[in-house]
């Protein structure tokens, strides 16, 4: 890791954020290579949900919305980490973070400094380390009892007493400071603001924890104005924000971070029965294929998980690399039918890359409570197939509605007679041809996704240099598509101008149409060596066969090498474009 740390240092991928005011935890910026690839990311994301499907449209919303939006989400209630504070130091960890410590508990019932006639008679408790000296820890614990404390030095302090006792798995103990913990208190992730001139609890907002949201408030909107109808969805790539307790492993968990989400809404399993007769049973292996009128929630839920792990191997993250989690039941959200993790191998382990939920109409039936405003949709194939239901079958749908939507309420804290009463109307409607729509929500996060690549990408191997030398050849073997720079265009010599004029006639017909970087510096070898770092998958060298110095068989032909064979082929000028664009697209 600490090598993939450097190297985006080096070669301007991820530079810590504020980094000459000495950084901030949890901020990262991108530099030119970093922002090239992920531009790259975020447009073949873009492009596979939008431009290559017709069931998909896009959303562009403001990071900061009506704080109401958060309340019904349920972010404001309990978007939130236990944590725990530390008694001596005040510093704050998350209660699933504390391992379990075994060793002695040392109690301080007070100190006191005879010079200055100072005295404290707080409670200092301290878990002794592993193999820490008793005279270390009273050391420690002089030295909490002056922090702060101006008018004494530690040397000028004794404590008053001392007691013992020995602990086994102790998971009450700060593991840096070894400070007793305090009880266990929610800490809401979501970053506070104000909007307008005043800074009272009326102007209170958040910057979104996620992009889910928005898609969700304006989901009335895109059906008004798009002409989709369920199932169809909506995406959004964009900013979020959450202050996360202990931001880690580099860019993972980030305080800033950038989100690639679609909210895929479908009919309710009853519905779909009403039109097709039932729903599509699914294999638990392998793709669903095109999706189908008879899918229900369980044949999309898979169908999404299929086609992002095909999209992760089209941009350079094969099967192999990838694992899928299937969350057991107890682990599921209340509201969630199905949760898959995609799991990743970082250096520091196997992690979530994206999650796709199952979340049933949990979101829409949310706003449609907490606005007012209805967020269903009418469906009238739905009502010509329920009219044309034998009664019994009606009612046996209707009454699948019913309990799904009561089951909704009596969670939300109504009571029992207003759920009955509100879902009764509601399955009245729903024989009318109105619902709810059911959402799929696979969400993926820019970053991790990028610091994911790069991992997979990182590669360093042995090779021999132009004298026959064995060296180290580092390279980032990321996928044509994704690669921050496409080609590497070169003059052979940089004092050569006819090589000079050729080598930017290249650059200037490649340019249009992929990222291209003109160096004439140093060594050819060396500048293969720069572009192999900064993994660009292909480098075209002008030389003097180019420009026909060596008699006309292989003028107006260029030397392409490719980044991971470091093979050199010789080809056309004119064919260059034709060869490249398919493989960077
Ligand atoms: N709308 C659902 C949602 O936001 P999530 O699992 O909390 O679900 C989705 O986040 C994805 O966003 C994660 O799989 C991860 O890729 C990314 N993500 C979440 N928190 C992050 C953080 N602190 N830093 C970087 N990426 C994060």
């Amino acid at each position: 890791m600490e090598k993939i740390v450097s190297l985006c240092k080096s070669r301007g991928l991820i530079f810590q954020s504020s980094e000459i005011y000495g950084g901030l935890n949890g901020f990262w910026d991108y530099g030119p290579l970093g922002a090239e690839l992920k531009r790259n990311v975020k447009e073949l994301w873009w492009k596979s949900m939008t431009r290559l499907r017709d069931d998909i449209v896009g959303l562009d919303a403001s990071i900061i919305m009506h704080p109401q939006i958060w309340k019904a989400s349920g972010h404001v209630d309990t978007f939130s980490d236990l944590m725990r504070e530390c008694s001596v130091t005040n510093k704050r960890i998350r209660t699933d973070h504390v391992e379990p410590e075994s060793g002695t508990i040392f109690r301080f019932p007070g100190a006191e400094s005879a010079a200055t006639g100072w005295k404290s008679d707080r409670q200092i408790v301290l878990l002794q380390k592993k193999g820490e000296h008793p005279d270390s820890i009273r050391k420690r614990a002089r030295q909490y009892y002056v922090s702060g404390n101006s008018a004494v030095t530690i040397d000028a302090v004794t404590l008053l007493g001392e007691t013992t006792e020995p602990v086994e798995n102790s998971v009450d103990f700060h593991p840096e400071s070894g400070g007793l913990l305090g009880e266990s208190r929610p800490f809401n992730l979501m970053l506070k603001t104000y909007v307008g001139a005043t800074a009272t609890e009326e102007n209170v907002t958040y910057l979104r924890p996620e992009t889910a949201q928005a898609i969700f408030a304006q989901f009335t909107n895109v059906v008004a104005t798009s002409r989709q109808k369920v199932p169809f969805g909506i995406c959004q790539v964009g900013k979020a924000f959450r202050n996360e307790v202990t931001p880690r492993n580099f860019t993972f968990r980030s305080r800033e971070f950038e989100q690639m989400e679609l909210e895929f809404f479908i009919k309710p399993d009853e519905a779909v029965i009403a039109t097709e007769g039932e729903v599509a049973t699914v294999a638990a292996k392998g793709h669903p294929g095109e999706p189908q009128p008879n899918w229900g929630w369980q044949a999309w839920h898979k169908y999404w998980v299929e086609e992002r792990m095909r999209w992760y191997n089209e941009i350079g993250l094969p099967r192999e690399t990838l694992e899928e989690y299937w969350q057991k039941p107890e682990e599921l959200a209340h509201y969630a039918r199905a949760t898959v993790d995609i799991m990743v191998k970082f250096p520091f382990g196997s992690q979530e890359l994206e999650g796709i939920a199952a979340r049933s109409d949990f979101d829409l039936s949310q706003h449609q409570r907490f606005s007012g405003k209805a967020q269903t949709v009418h469906d009238d194939d739905l009502r010509a197939a329920l009219t044309k239901l034998d009664p019994a079958k009606q009612q046996e749908l209707r009454a699948s509605y019913f309990a799904a939507r009561k089951g909704y309420l009596l969670r939300t804290g109504e009571t029992e007679e207003a759920a009955t009463k509100a879902a009764g109307e509601e399955a009245d409607r729903f024989l009318k041809g109105y619902y709810v729509p059911h959402v799929i929500e696979p969400s993926a996060g820019v970053d991790r996704l990028l610091l994911a690549l790069v991992c997979n990408a990182f590669d360093e191997e042995e090779v021999p240099d132009a004298k026959g030398n064995m060296e180290v050849r580092k390279v980032l073997r990321f996928s044509p598509r994704v690669a921050p720079i496409k080609v590497g265009v070169f003059p052979l010599l940089k004092n050569k101008p006819d090589l000079v004029k050729k080598a930017y006639e290249v650059r200037d017909l490649l340019r249009p149409h992929m990222s291209v970087f003109y160096d004439e510096k140093d060594a050819v070898g060396r500048r293969y060596r720069r572009q192999d770092e900064a993994g660009t998958p292909f480098c075209v060298t002008i030389d003097f066969d180019t420009i026909g110095e060596n008699g006309d068989e292989l003028k107006g032909t260029v030397t392409l090498r490719h980044r991971d064979s470091m093979q050199q082929d010789r080809v056309k000028i004119e064919d260059l474009i034709g060869l490249l664009l398919p493989q960077v697209q």
